[in-house]
Order: C-alpha cells, then sequence, then structure tokens
C-alpha cells in the first residue's frame, strides 16, 4: 500500500474507533472495527537507553499499518515467556522478539512453533542453532564485532592525535580500563574483543587495568568507575565502554573527580550514539562512539514482520537483504568530525 493510502486508511480507523469510543491499543479487537495485522512484541528491559529508542521506532512504524503490543520484559526471561503465551492467546500474527537471555531462542521457538507463527528476533542475537531449527524464525540486528572494530577504529585515530598528552607515563603504551555490557550478550563480547584487538592491530600497545561489567547500565557504570579512579587515578588513560549508557555513567564519576574542566582530561568511549552521548561528544566529555541504529533497525522489524504476518516473504517489496534469514544493519563510527550526520 502506498503512504497516501495508509493515511487514508489510519485515518478512517482512527474516525470508527472515536465513534465506537474504544481504543485500539492491545484491545482483542472485538468491535470488529479494525484488520490491521498484530504484532506482539516484546523489549528485554524499557528502561535500557538503547532499548528505549527502538521502542519508540517501532511504534512509529507501526502506525498506521499494524496494531502493535509492546511488553516490557522486566530483565525477567520467565516473565517474558508469559507474555508470548498471552500474546499468542490475543492473536498475534507474528512475534518480534527482544530476548532477555540470548541462550533463551529455543523457548521462544517452541511457542511460536506450536501456534505456527513466524517470528522476528531483534537486538539479541539467538545463536545460530536456535535459528537453523525453525524455518520461520529471522533476526534483524547488526554485526557485533563491527562495532567493535569500529569503536578501536576510533580509539586509534583519538589516541594518534592525541597521545603526547594522554599517554601519561609515556611508555607508549594505552592504560585502559573496560566497562562491559551483559556478560554473554553477542554485542557485549565481541565489542570487548575486538575494541582493544583492532587498538594492537594498529601497532598500539594496550595494558587492561580492570574490566568488569555495568550491564549496559549507567548507575552500574558510574560506582565501577568511582572504585577504578580511588584504585588507579591518573594511571588510567583510557575508558572502553561497550555502550553510551555506560559511558555517561562514567563521565558522571570522572566529573565528581574533577575531570573535564582545566587540563584535566580522560577519554571515553561508547556504543549506540543515544543523544545524551552526541551532546557529551559536542562537549568534548566524550572522544566517540558507534552508531547503533535503532532507527533502521526498528523499521526492519516492522517491514519484516508485517509481511510474515500477511503471509508474504520476510523482504519482500523493502530494501532489506536476508542473509541467512538475518538482516543485518551497518554500525558507524562517530567522532566529533561527523557528529551531525548522526543529529
Ligand atoms: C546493544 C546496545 C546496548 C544495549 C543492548 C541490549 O546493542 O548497544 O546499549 O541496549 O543492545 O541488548
Ligand atoms: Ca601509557
Amino acid at each position: 500500500m502506498n503512504k497516501r493510502g495508509i493515511l487514508v486508511l489510519s485515518m478512517a480507523a482512527t474516525m470508527l474507533l472515536s465513534t465506537v469510543g474504544c481504543s485500539s491499543s492491545g484491545g482483542d479487537n472485538a468491535s470488529g472495527g479494525e484488520n490491521l495485522p498484530k504484532i506482539g512484541a516484546t523489549v528485554y528491559k524499557a528502561d535500557d537507553n538503547f532499548i528505549s529508542s527502538v521502542r519508540r521506532e517501532l511504534e512509529a512504524n507501526a502506525e498506521g499499518v499494524a496494531e502493535l503490543t509492546v511488553d516490557d520484559s522486566q530483565n525477567d526471561q520467565a516473565k517474558q515467556l508469559d507474555q508470548i503465551d498471552t500474546m499468542i492467546a490475543k492473536g498475534a500474527k507474528v512475534l518480534a522478539i527482544n530476548l532477555v537471555d540470548p541462550k533463551a531462542a529455543s523457548s521462544v521457538i517452541e511457542k511460536a512453533q506450536a501456534a505456527d507463527l513466524p517470528v522476528v528476533f531483534f537486538n539479541k542475537e539467538p545463536d545460530e542453532a536456535a535459528m537453523a531449527s525453525y524455518d520461520k524464525a529471522y533476526y534483524v540486528g547488526t554485526i557485533s564485532k563491527e562495532s567493535g572494530v569500529m569503536q578501536g577504529n576510533v580509539i586509534v585515530e583519538q589516541w594518534n592525535a592525541n597521545k603526547d598528552k594522554w599517554d601519561k607515563n609515556g611508555d607508549g603504551k594505552i592504560q585502559y580500563v573496560m566497562i562491559k555490557g551483559e556478560p554473554g550478550h553477542p554485542d557485549a563480547e565481541a565489542r570487548t574483543e575486538w575494541s582493544v584487538k583492532t587498538v594492537n592491530e594498529a601497532g598500539i600497545e594496550t595494558e587492561e587495568l580492570a574490566i568488569d561489567t555495568g550491564m549496559w547500565d549507567a548507575a552500574k557504570a558510574t560506582e565501577k568507575m568511582d572504585a577504578w579512579l580511588a584504585k588507579f587515578g591518573d594511571k588510567i588513560e583510557f575508558v572502553i565502554c561497550n555502550n553510551d549508557g555506560m559511558a555517561s555513567g562514567a563521565v558522571a564519576s570522572l566529573e565528581k573527580e574533577g575531570y573535564f574542566s582545566g587540563d584535566k582530561f580522560m577519554p571515553v568511549v561508547g556504543v549506540d550514539a543515544i543523544p545524551e552521548i552526541v551532546t557529551l561528544i559536542e562537549q568534548d566529555k566524550v572522544v566517540g562512539t558507534v552508531l547503533n541504529d535503532a532507527s533502521n533497525q526498528a523499521k526492519a522489524v516492522i517491514d519484516l514482520s508485517l509481511n510474515l504476518a500477511n503471509g508474504k516473504d520476510a523482504v519482500e517489496g523493502t530494501d532489506w537483504k536476508l542473509e541467512n534469514k538475518a538482516v543485518r544493519v551497518p554500525y558507524v563510527g562517530v567522532t566529533k568530525a561527523n557528529i551531525n550526520d548522526v543529529k
């Protein structure tokens, strides 16, 4: 359907709904006033910075074309499985699932398969065996390694341009601390590995002073950074964070210790390019990030879900390319130099 058609349809639906005085959100269609396909979606944790953007974009893309419900699984896999049962009972035509535990894909697939429903996983990539076990399972996300390599490239570029000041002990190596995302999460594992590998492959030696998980969370990252600053102080020459939420948490800790005023400085990098970090880059409090494209990932989730709900091929009529039942949205490295492109 073209945009105009969608608009007319959605206006008609709105008028009809206001006449009968019922709301469409999550309703069971008892009035029969609307027959947009039902997409049952979950997010693993609605207060995750990046995921909250994805959720907003899912809702925006579904407007007028699908009846979308998005459940917050509150970081509880058992709760998510119950939510999926409810969605199926309420007549979902397709499931769009952001797993809590990347290893729980097979439990979700069992439910989808029993109801003969397609399932589009997003953001937390199921393992290959689970994906291969069901022909109606798809994935929308990224290539995790790519974000690690791009973050590594940002570190190399920034270090080479500033090492006279940043190599505080003058040994030519980067003494860094690493704030990791959720252990076992494909993005967290790949970013941790490939950021540093990329720096080393560029000929820069590194020394890891400390590494721990901040579970993607700003407040947890502030706690870690507080402890590491107390222990290592200016021995730390770089703060590498698996995501921007944690980078902003690290910056909060550093600010308390007087960094980013006068010539007291600490290079910090993240991943995601959430609006808060874009601002911190402009203020020279974060040296770079990697755009995790929430908008296109959400668009792909809705496009695939809609096609599958309508019994079409997953990518029919779209520009998405399926490779091994997955759509991969590219990352983009971001520093102050190209900040306007991501804004
Ligand atoms: C990553 C993202 C993190 C976090 C995580 C949740 O792709 O970079 O910030 O949102 O997904 O699964
Ligand atoms: Ca050094």
